[in-house]
């Protein structure tokens, strides 16, 4: 599905990925866990090409996408709900999700159920729901945050990439979002996931990946990551 290897990318002269390699098979989720300033972010602005990537290679059902536009990644079915809150603030809820559906109102990709989809993210989204006429800059940042995920689940997507997705939400709309989580997966949404609450993100993912200092330090199965003693002290203690 999304296979990423020895990835080298950064700002300028400053190079922050020093060659990450990672798989995300159909189906699964996988995470990306490690502390601020690691290279998380960067990884998900490297894969959806918001920035280039200097060195390696990223495909998408063994299609090349390291070097395109970010546009033309979104195109052939990677979905990113970046970090923070970037919504179109001056639209609708509902306008906002149809914008995720850009690529496939115009034929760019498989047009698919967009009326449907838009209903099932409405009732997978109950707050957005609510406030589906509501200008996008009007919810609070827990909401905005919240259309961002469903937006980037709108292009019914091959591959999610979902960046900090409970990054400044109270601790009930944290358990929503982990909900919504589980609830895409079980519906076979491909997602690469970065999340503050590691232990949170290992119980909703097959598969986990630890970057320290823009390296892969530990990588394997979510439920053996879990108890690994190395990564229980660094991510999975009090805070994290
Ligand atoms: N736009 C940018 N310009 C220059 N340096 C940046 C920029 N964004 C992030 N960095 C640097 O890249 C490194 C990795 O940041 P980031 O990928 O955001 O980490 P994480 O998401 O793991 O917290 C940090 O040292 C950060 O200061
Ligand atoms: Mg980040």
């Amino acid at each position: 599905m999304l296979s990423i290897k020895n990835l080298e990318a950064g700002y300028g002269k400053v190079h922050v990925l020093h060659g990450i390699s990672i798989d995300v098979p159909k189906g699964k989720v996988v995470t990306l866990i490690g502390s601020n300033g690691a290279g998380k972010t960067t990884t998900m602005r490297a894969i959806s090409g918001m920035i280039a990537p200097t060195a390696g290679e990223i495909a998408l059902n063994g299609k090349r996408i390291d070097g395109l536009e970010s546009y033309t990644i979104a195109k052939l079915g990677l979905a990113h709900s970046p970090e923070g809150r970037r919504v179109f603030a001056t639209m609708t809820v509902t306008d906002n999700l149809l914008l995720g559906a850009f690529p496939r109102l115009t034929g760019s990709r498989p047009k698919g159920d967009v009326p449907g989809d838009l209903d099932r993210a409405m009732d997978l989204f109950p707050r957005l729901k609510e406030r589906r006429d509501q200008l996008a800059g009007t919810l609070s940042g827990g909401e905005q945050q919240m259309l961002a995920m469903a937006r980037a689940v709108m292009l019914n997507p091959e591959v999610v990439l979902l960046d900090e997705p409970s990054m400044g939400l109270a601790p009930i709309l944290v358990e929503e979002v982990f909900r919504i989580i589980e609830r895409l997966k079980a519906q076979g949404v491909t997602m690469l996931l970065v999340e503050q609450f590691a232990a949170a993100a290992l119980n909703v993912a097959d598969y986990g990946y630890v970057l320290e200092n823009g390296r892969i330090s530990v990588h394997g199965e979510a439920s053996r990551l879990k108890d690994d003693p190395a990564v229980k002290a660094a991510y999975l203690g009090g805070g994290h």
